[in-house]
């Protein structure tokens, strides 16, 4: 006799296909080039939406920190860089996803992305946010600090993707 679950579960319920992965990235570290890698395992496939935000001040334009992220994720076909201005659900909605995938550092970080997730939760219910811890190598970095490593004439090997180390530099030459 086939023993029956006592709990069915609708597999067909759960769609791990299109996840959105959202930041300024200005510009991508070694951090969000991580949870990149990682996304592209668990789901088909991922876009990374950088944030046009004409009233943040930021080192790289947009152009540039899409060009970045391109530049490191060329070996991953599943991979999608886009930029977007307005709510980020909308940007979501408008690519066919239901998903917003976020890193988790510190609990610093957890407030912060709590918040924001609720408020998303609030704007449109359909969508999930899932975080993904940072790998512990890379739970000291960000963008803020890979570029007062680089003003000062430090070294950013290890900080952010090698094929994106002469940018930086150049950019820090020019300023
Ligand atoms: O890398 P960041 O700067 O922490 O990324 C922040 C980002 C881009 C995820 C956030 O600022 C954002 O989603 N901006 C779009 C505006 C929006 O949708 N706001 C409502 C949620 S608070």
């Amino acid at each position: 006799m086939e023993i029956q679950p006592s709990v069915s579960i609708n597999l067909r319920r759960i769609k791990m296909n299109t996840v959105v992965y959202p930041g300024s990235f200005d510009p991508i570290t070694n951090g969000h080039f991580d949870i990149i890698k990682r996304s592209a395992k668990v789901f088909n496939k991922v876009i990374v939406a950088v944030l046009v935000n004409p009233d943040k001040k930021s080192l790289f334009t947009p152009e540039e920190r899409v060009e970045l992220i391109r530049k490191v994720t060329t070996e991953y076909p599943n991979v999608e860089v886009l930029s977007f201005s307005g709510l980020l659900i909308d940007f979501v909605n408008r690519n066919d996803s239901k998903i917003i995938i976020k890193g988790l550092r510190t609990i610093t970080d957890f407030e912060y992305e709590f918040q924001m997730a609720l408020m998303n939760k609030q704007l449109d219910s359909t969508i999930e946010t899932v975080f993904m811890m940072t790998s512990a190598k890379n739970s000291f970095l960000s963008s803020s600090s890979v570029k007062q490593v680089a003003a000062f004439g430090g070294s950013i090997r290890g900080l952010v993707p090698d094929k994106i180390i002469p940018d930086v530099l150049e950019k820090f030459r020019k300023e």
